[in-house]
């Protein structure tokens, strides 16, 4: 059997820095992608110690720039792409940043369906075939008792819906899709009174993506692994 390779989104810091240092630790290879390489210090630490770590330069919001990175692998099996770039723009009723919310809806919601698009045929010759993004418990209707947050919360229910589509649409492909909330996680997006740390949620989220398979493809999945209503 191959090595497995991951790619990850927003890899310099926060969830995503703690799937990096998790996945290059069980041996896994780790194309980890973030804006701007240069000033990624805890990154580049991390990459320096490991020979499965690559440090590569991607804007999720830049959609030729998806383009480029993904010709530039082309020969390349992507086993699990995991859609962590995320922003959390504050807005609250009478406040509203409507440039903020566009943007929040390119990052967000729209370039996780951009990656899998350019990356699907990377994925499909994988041994295991898995796209993974995360969400947020924020973004379910069900869940929305508090009200405010209009641009994170609806950048969020969009993804979820799209990752829906796409669980339908590459099922046939062989590719199975989690859409993944980490919990309230002690991050910069998070802050300090988050309820958990990025070492607990990632590795509750590894389970889950460890787990998901065609039969269990199109859910919206905790940390923990309970399902959440959509
Ligand atoms: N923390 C929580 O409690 C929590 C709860 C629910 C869901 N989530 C979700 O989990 C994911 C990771 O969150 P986190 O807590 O680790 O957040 P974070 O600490 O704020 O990190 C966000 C990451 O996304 C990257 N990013 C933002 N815009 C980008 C872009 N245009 N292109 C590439 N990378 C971009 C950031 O890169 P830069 O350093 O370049 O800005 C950073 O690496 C997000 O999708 C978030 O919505 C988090």
């Amino acid at each position: 059997m191959n090595q497995y390779q991951v790619l990850i989104t927003g890899a310099n810091r926060g969830i995503g820095l703690e799937f990096t240092r998790q996945y290059a630790a069980d041996g896994w290879r780790v194309l980890a992608c973030c804006r701007d390489p240069e000033s990624a210090a805890a990154l580049q630490t991390l990459a320096s110690a490991s020979k499965n770590i690559q440090v590569i330069a991607l804007d999720v919001g830049n959609f030729s720039q998806i383009d480029s990175l993904a010709l530039q692998l082309k020969n390349e099996a992507i086993d699990v792409l995991i859609n962590n770039a995320g922003v959390y723009p504050h807005s609250n009723f009478g406040d509203t940043n409507y440039e903020d919310w566009a943007e929040a809806f390119k990052v967000n919601s729209m370039a996780p369906l951009k990656m899998a698009e350019a990356f699907v045929q990377h994925i499909a010759r994988s041994q295991l075939k898995k796209i993974a993004t995360l969400s947020s418990k924020m973004g379910s209707i069900d869940d929305n008792t508090s009200g405010e947050n209009y641009i994170y919360r609806t950048s969020k229910t969009a993804v979820n819906m799209a990752m829906k589509s796409l669980s339908i649409d590459l099922k046939p492909y062989g590719i199975s899709i989690v859409t993944l909330h980490p919990g309230w996680v002690q991050t910069d997006m998070g802050g300090a009174n988050g309820l958990i740390n990025t070492q607990t949620s990632v590795t509750g989220l590894r389970q889950v993506i460890a787990d998901l398979s065609l039969q269990s493809t199109g859910q919206f999945i905790a940390f923990d692994g309970k399902s959440i209503n959509w």
